[in-house]
């Protein structure tokens, strides 16, 4: 499969590494940075004959390379600078994302699209909006990373495997996000009946905080091998069109009560993109947390119209 990573900073650029080294395709990266793709394309080129992977991948400034992608994974866009208000990113990213749409979507007119920049639920909604594409086709990034840091801060508490710890978040990226305790567990049992619930409560809220954690070490920039790693398995689940359960960033038609607007879900993915909306059974408390982070989603969208 013919894969675009639009977008060659951290987030690209590990993210083209991983696929590389899954093997998942034909690789193109590009950005607006004049030679910036083409090194890193050479870079990765040079480490295949160490890693053992197909030196299959290409940099570029220019999006007739891209025609013809089956994927477009999106991670341009500017992280939030100091003094910068949310509208301000999101006038910023938006332009940046109806760029690339505008760019990208002519050549690869059948392509499954991976938005990864922020903010992301309305990055998502804006490029599905702009592309036209069948919202199936148009998703988001978030559920498996923050699933993803819950399961290793779940792991860090108990001192087990991270391959012990089964956790699924869903609803929005941030401070709505809803944590499933029921549906957390390690070695099959209930992270209820492992944690107290005050130490329940704070490993979901370091989860929630996970990006601003990250943030805060790094001083520049943002996380990038989590996220990549995230990109990299719904990619490798469309490949192989495995139906795998992940939580994406999908829109709803019905589900949980929730219609016509893009929130974080489990879905199965495939060479169809989201291939199904999965169903979980959820208590009233956890069903109307997910409501309100569509509700919350929804009116968030609803100020790109004001830009
Ligand atoms: N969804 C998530 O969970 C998640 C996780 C991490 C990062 N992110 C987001 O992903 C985005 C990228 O993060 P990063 O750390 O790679 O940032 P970065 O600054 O390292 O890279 C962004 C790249 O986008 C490029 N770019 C800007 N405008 C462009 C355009 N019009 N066309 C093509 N390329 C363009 C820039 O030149 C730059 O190389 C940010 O918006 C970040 O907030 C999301």
């Amino acid at each position: 499969m013919k894969i675009t990573v639009v977008g060659s900073g951290f987030v690209g650029q590990t993210t083209a590494m991983r696929l590389l080294q899954k093997g998942l395709g034909d690789i193109v990266l590009i950005d607006i940075i004049e030679d910036l793709p083409q090194g890193l394309a050479l870079d990765l080129k040079e480490a295949a004959p160490v890693e053992g992977y197909e030196p299959s991948v290409t940099g570029t400034n220019d999006y007739a390379d891209t025609a013809g992608s089956d994927i477009v994974v999106i991670t341009a866009g500017l992280p939030r600078k100091p003094g910068m208000s949310r509208m301000d990113l999101l006038g910023m990213n938006a332009g940046i994302m109806s760029d690339v749409i505008s760019k990208v979507t002519p050549g690869s007119p059948n392509a499954i699209l991976i938005i990864v920049s922020n903010p992301l639920d309305e990055m998502t909604f804006l490029a599905a909006d702009k592309s036209g594409f069948p919202k199936e086709r148009v998703f988001g990034m978030a559920g498996v990373l923050d699933s993803a840091r819950l399961r290793y801060f779940i792991a860090e508490e108990l001192g087990v495997s991270t391959s012990a710890v089964e956790a699924m978040t869903l609803g929005s990226h941030g401070d709505s996000m809803v944590a499933l305790p029921r549906h957390a567990t390690v070695n099959g049992t209930p992270l209820p009946e492992l944690v107290d619930e005050e130490t329940l409560q704070r490993l979901f809220q370091r989860t929630r905080d996970g990006g601003a954690e990250i943030v805060a070490l790094l001083k520049k920039g943002s996380a990038f091998y989590a996220p990549s790693a995230s990109v990299a398995a719904m990619v490798q689940a469309i490949v192989e069109d495995s139906q795998a359960e992940l939580p994406v960033c999908a829109w709803a038609t019905g589900q949980y009560g929730i219609s016509d607007v893009y929130v974080g879900v489990p879905a199965a993915l495939g060479r169809k993109g989201v291939e199904e909306i999965v169903e979980l059974d959820l208590n009233d408390d956890e069903l109307a947390k997910l409501r309100e982070a569509a509700e919350g989603i929804r009116a968030k969208c609803a100020d790109l119209a004001t830009l």
